[in-house]
């Protein structure tokens, strides 16, 4: 009798104690009304801001992303060009359309969907882009501001990631954030960004050893790995705020690179897959896409 009573209290102290699955959808509607007042002052001075996307390969994963970025920039009227190429396209045909672009002085940003066809150097390509209007935050100028803690633009995840944690009112000052990837794309931003809001930023990666020792002190965990359901509850911190990064397909199904379920019992807030930090990417770019042209 009293073993069930105690197993009572337990359960129900875990039910009490359960963390929150982060309400990203409710955090993007609410960016969403502000930018669209945005749009609306910048649409007052006759500004229409105008967005051009390069692609370059056949990855269908970027097809998808295409699409969702030109269906957001059709709701917030925003004009886009897409440029597509097949298998044939030469590094000097993709550099002389970006310088073209550059020039444009109606063109506000220019996106080019990762990757490239395996015979473009994407490097090369991407740091021929202005910086001004580089809405993806991917031109060394920008990755340098960053770094530097100066004004740029920023990469749409990192920042995204960003506006969720003010947005659940998360002190990122003096937490112990750390970061698991770091491309340039998503973990090395991150980290400079928490790192320029006061964490004490730790950046691990494939070839880091004993990564639980670092999970495990992190108040903050940034999870950007590419492996389905990596992180579970045995290797974070209770009461720890985790964001999950990752796209994964699993029998077609997308899941993300932590184990949502099984952290929530650990957790004091975690992001889900699908309907987590990607729904704010795209936003993220819409909005950078707006701050350009609010320069004109
Ligand atoms: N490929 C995967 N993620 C991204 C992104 O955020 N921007 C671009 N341009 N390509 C990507």
């Amino acid at each position: 009798m009293l073993y069930h009573i105690y197993v009572l209290i337990r359960l129900n102290d875990r039910m009490m104690n359960l963390g929150q699955i982060i309400d990203v959808k409710g955090i993007v509607e609410k960016r969403k009304e502000a930018l669209k007042l945005k749009i609306d002052k910048l649409n007052d001075r006759n500004i229409v801001p105008k967005l051009a996307v390069i692609l370059a390969s056949f990855d269908e994963a970027s097809k998808i992303y295409v699409g969702k970025k030109k269906r957001l920039c059709e709701e917030f009227k925003i004009l886009q060009e897409e440029y597509i190429y097949d298998e044939n396209v030469t590094e000097d045909e993709l550099l002389n359309l970006i310088d073209k672009l550059n020039n444009d002085d109606t063109v506000d940003g220019i996106l080019i969907q990762l990757p490239l066809f395996k015979h473009l150097d994407e490097k090369k390509i991407l740091n021929y882009i202005k910086p001004t209007k580089d809405v993806d935050g991917f031109h060394p100028v920008n990755l340098g501001n960053l770094v530097a803690g100066s004004k740029g633009i920023v990469s749409c995840t990192p920042k995204g990631i960003i506006t969720i944690l003010e947005d659940i009112g998360e002190d990122i000052k003096g937490k112990n954030a750390v970061v698991i990837g770091r491309s340039v794309i998503v973990g090395k931003s991150i980290a400079h960004l928490l790192l320029n809001k006061d964490a004490t930023v730790t950046i691990c990666h494939s070839k880091t050893k004993n990564l639980e020792y670092y999970t495990k002190n992190a108040d903050i965990l940034v999870v950007a790995v590419g492996i389905p359901k990596f992180i579970k509850s045995d290797i974070i911190k209770e009461g720890s705020v985790v964001i999950d990064v990752g796209i994964n397909r699993v029998d077609g199904k997308v899941v993300g690179d932590v184990d949502t379920e099984d952290v929530l019992e650990k957790v004091k807030y975690v992001t889900s897959v699908p309907g987590g930090v990607g729904i704010t990417t795209v936003l993220s770019l819409i909005e950078n896409v707006a701050d350009v042209a609010s320069l004109r």
